[in-house]
């Protein structure tokens, strides 16, 4: 039976917890020179530009022994009318999974319900879960644990928001969400969380509230991929909502600060922010490699 990653909660908290130990024993060179998929192929489909996930990917493919085919929508026949439904089925016969790219998380349900081979969302509006995936090994490894954990996200409650939400829900950390008015992360995602109980997500319009005490401060960008038309008026909105040292002040003097990137530096973070002692973005940049080779076994090996 396939496995499909289309959320964090696809996975079980058990799941999780062995995916980050082997993601860390991969990190470590262990099984360096294993090619658990030796032979596959797995599709790559981005609709949307990307740097981390696309690269991360390809090389970890690789590293894994199998070869990534890239596709840009606009150069296959989807892009010209075919179907969700004709292309999954087709793509079915040649890859062994498919990782996807997308604007509505419609499209990766439909996709999944028609396609043979494991679905993994490689982002879409709602969700990113591959990014809560190196996020969760990051704060792991920069902490020592996950349960417990105070973390702090200022921002848009966007796809990484609420892949968060679903994270810290799973793994017992407690999130403080900071977030100007009608920004709030997806109410369903918000409800599912609250009712798993395992730990306090709570929604703040004060993000120095949100940061106090925290372990982990975390942004991402006010204007998401697809957002562009109304990026006058969210800049507007999130203008007190800028990681800086002042909002920072207000965290744990251990606090780390993460960020999935791309950053807009001088927006949400400052350069002082994101390029200093506290900072572990690049790491966590880093950690989508191990994370996302250790689910690629988990689904396929
Ligand atoms: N964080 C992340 O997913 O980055 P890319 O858009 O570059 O893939
Ligand atoms: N929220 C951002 C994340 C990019 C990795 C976007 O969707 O553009």
């Amino acid at each position: 039976m396939k496995r499909d990653f289309l959320t964090l909660r696809d996975l079980s908290s058990e799941e999780i917890d062995l995916l980050l130990k082997r993601a860390v024993e991969l990190k470590s060179g262990k099984d360096k020179n294993k090619c658990p998929l030796i032979g596959r192929s797995i599709g790559l489909l981005f609709e949307k530009a990307s740097t981390r996930t696309r690269v991360s990917l390809e090389v970890g493919i690789y590293q894994l022994g199998a070869q990534a085919i890239y596709m840009n929508p606009k150069e296959i026949q989807i892009g010209r009318g075919e179907t969700i439904y004709d292309t999954a089925k087709v793509l079915s016969r040649y890859l062994s999974a498919v990782v996807i790219r997308t604007f509505s998380h419609n499209t990766l349900i439909e996709f999944a319900s028609h396609s043979l081979i494991p679905v993994i969302n490689g982002l879409s509006n709602l969700h990113h879960p591959c990014q809560a995936l190196g996020d969760l090994m990051t704060i792991l490894e920069k902490k020592g644990r996950l349960k417990g954990i105070r973390l702090a996200y200022v921002g848009d409650g966007n796809n990484v928001a609420n892949s968060l939400i679903d994270a810290a829900s799973l793994m017992g950390i407690n999130l403080a969400i900071a977030c100007p008015k009608g920004c709030e992360p997806d109410p369903d995602v918000l409800e599912k969380a609250k009712a798993s109980a395992n730990s306090v997500i709570t929604i703040l319009k004060d993000p120095k509230e949100a940061a106090y005490r925290a372990d982990v401060v975390y942004t991402d960008v006010w204007v998401s991929m697809g957002q562009e038309k109304e990026s006058a008026k969210k800049k507007r909105k999130f203008k007190n909502y800028q990681l800086n040292s002042n909002l920072l002040s207000y965290a744990k003097n251990d606090a780390i600060v993460l960020h999935c990137m791309p950053a807009h530096r001088g927006e949400e973070i400052t350069d002082e922010i994101i390029d200093g002692p506290q900072s572990a973005v690049f790491d966590q940049a880093e950690n989508r490699l191990h994370t996302q080779k250790a689910l690629l076994e988990f689904l396929l090996a």
